[in-house]
C-alpha cells in the first residue's frame, strides 16, 4: 500500500486552488505532477554545478557530466538496459522520430505494421515513411472489448514486414498490450515500442519484452518536460548509422570522412538538456523509492473502482477494457448529448482537470465512431477521494446539461 499522506505532500502544486476549489488533477496521461525532489534537483543543478558535459575538463564540468551520466545509470536500470542503450532525446516524439529516419536508411521496401490504436507519434512517422518509400502501411485492429486484435495484427506480419510499430498502453483505451508476445510473433521486422504511458506504471524489462527500439517521455513520470528517452538495443545501434549529425557524436573528423563516436554518444549530438536529464535521474529515484510493484496495485486498485462508479452512471459511454489486467487506470468517455470540452469545461469548474479532445489519436477516434472523448487519467497521488470529486462533477454536467 502506498502512503498517499507522504506522497501527497511531495507534491507542492497539490496544494494550489483551481477556481476556489481543491485541486483533482486527472490529466496525467497528458503530464504528471513533480514532486518537490525533482523541483530541487532543477535548482541544485542551476545553483551548484551547471556547465557543459563531455567535454570539459574544469571541476564544474566533470561534476556536470558526472551526474548526467549518474541520470543515464538510473534510467538503464530502471529498463534493465544497458547505460550505452539509452539515448537522451527531447521526447518520445523525438526518441519514435529517430528511430524511423535512422531505420528509413537501411530499409527499401516491404510493409510496416502497426495499429489503429497509436498515438500520431507513433504512427505519423511510419505512415510518412511507407509513403516516401512506396511501402505499405498496414494497421491492425481492435477487438469490441477494446483490446488489440492480435489475430489481425499477425495476419498483417509477414515476411516482408520490415518494422512492428506498437503502443505498449493505449493514451486513450488504457489497454495494455502483450509486447513480449507479439515481440516473439515479429519474425526479423525490428521492433518499435512506445511505451509513453507504459513506463510510468509498469515495471518494463527490455531484455525480456525482446524488443529493437522503446521510447517514452520524463514528463509523464514525474520529471521535467524536455527529455525523452529511446532505448535501442545494443547490437542494432551498433550497425544502424546516426540521424543527426554535430558536435558529441564523431570521434574524428576529417576533410573527406567522419568516424562515429561509441555508443550511446553516437546518437547524442550537441549539447543535451543537461538540467532536466539531471532532475528526470532524481524522478527515476522517485519512482524506485515508491517501488513499481506498489504503483501498478494502486493503479489497480483505483481502477477497479473506477470502473464500478463509472459503469452505473447513466448516459457514460467507456472507451476501453472491462478487466482490470487488461489497463491501466486511464478512462476515456462520453456523455451522450454533451461535447466532451463542455464535459471538461465544467469538471474544470469543480476542480477537476481532465483532458478532451481527439487525444492525438485522430484513427483511433473515427474507429470508435466519435470526433473526441473526455480522458480522466490516474496516478499514485489519485485517491479515491479523487474518484468521488470525479463521479459528482459528472453528475453536475449531467444536471447542467440537462441529461438524465
Ligand atoms: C502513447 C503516447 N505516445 C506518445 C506520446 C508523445 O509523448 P510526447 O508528447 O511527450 O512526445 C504520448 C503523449 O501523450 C502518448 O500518450
Amino acid at each position: 500500500m502506498l502512503d498517499m499522506n507522504k506522497i501527497k505532500k511531495d507534491f507542492p502544486i497539490l496544494r494550489v486552488k483551481i477556481n476556489g476549489k481543491r485541486l483533482v488533477y486527472l490529466d496525467n496521461a497528458a503530464t504528471s505532477q513533480k514532486p518537490k525532489q525533482v523541483i530541487q534537483k532543477l535548482v541544485e543543478y542551476y545553483e551548484c554545478f551547471n556547465a557543459n558535459i563531455h567535454r570539459s575538463i574544469h571541476t564544474l564540468g566533470e561534476m556536470a557530466t558526472e551526474e548526467f551520466e549518474k541520470a543515464r545509470k538510473e534510467v538503464a536500470k530502471f529498463i534493465n538496459a544497458k547505460e550505452e542503450e539509452i539515448i537522451f532525446v527531447k521526447n518520445c516524439t523525438e526518441g519514435l522520430n529517430l528511430a524511423a529516419y535512422t531505420l528509413a536508411r537501411e530499409i527499401k521496401s516491404g510493409n510496416i505494421v502497426t495499429s489503429i490504436m497509436e498515438h500520431h507519434s507513433n504512427f505519423v512517422p511510419w505512415q510518412q515513411l511507407c509513403i516516401r518509400k512506396r511501402m505499405e502501411f498496414r494497421v491492425a485492429d481492435i477487438n469490441e472489448d477494446f483490446t488489440l486484435n492480435y489475430e489481425d495484427l499477425y495476419s498483417k506480419i509477414n515476411k516482408r514486414t520490415r518494422v512492428i510499430a506498437l503502443t505498449h498502453v493505449s493514451n486513450i483505451l488504457g489497454s495494455i498490450n502483450d509486447i513480449g508476445k507479439v515481440a516473439k510473433e515479429g519474425g526479423d521486422a525490428y521492433f518499435v515500442v512506445d511505451a509513453a504511458q507504459s513506463a510510468p506504471h509498469l515495471k518494463i524489462n527490455v531484455k525480456k519484452l525482446d524488443v529493437d527500439f522503446l521510447a517514452f517521455s520524463a514528463h509523464k513520470m514525474f520529471g521535467p518536460t524536455g527529455v525523452g528517452v529511446l532505448y535501442v538495443r545494443k547490437d542494432v545501434a551498433e550497425r544502424l548509422n546516426p540521424f543527426l549529425y554535430g558536435g558529441e557524436m564523431i570521434k574524428e573528423v576529417y576533410i573527406t570522412k567522419t568516424k562515429w563516436n561509441k555508443l550511446p554518444y553516437k546518437y547524442e549530438a550537441g549539447t543535451p538538456n543537461i538540467a532536466d536529464v539531471v532532475a528526470f535521474g532524481e524522478a527515476i529515484r522517485y519512482l524506485r523509492r515508491v517501488g513499481m510493484n506498489k504503483v501498478r496495485a494502486h493503479d489497480k486498485k483505483i481502477s477497479k473502482l473506477a470502473l464500478r462508479e463509472l459503469k452505473n452512471i447513466r448516459g457514460l459511454k467507456l472507451y476501453g477494457p472491462t478487466k482490470v489486467k487488461d489497463r491501466i487506470a486511464i478512462f476515456s468517455f462520453n456523455i451522450k448529448g454533451i461535447h466532451s470540452h463542455d464535459v471538461a469545461h465544467i469538471l474544470d469548474s469543480e476542480g477537476i482537470a481532465v483532458r478532451s479532445g481527439h487525444g492525438c489519436a485522430m484513427p483511433l477516434m473515427r474507429r470508435l465512431g466519435v470526433n473526441s472523448v473526455a480522458r480522466a487519467s490516474f496516478y499514485i497521488y489519485n485517491d479515491e477521494k479523487d474518484l468521488e470529486a470525479l463521479i459528482k462533477g459528472i453528475e453536475k454536467v449531467k444536471r447542467v446539461f440537462k441529461v438524465d
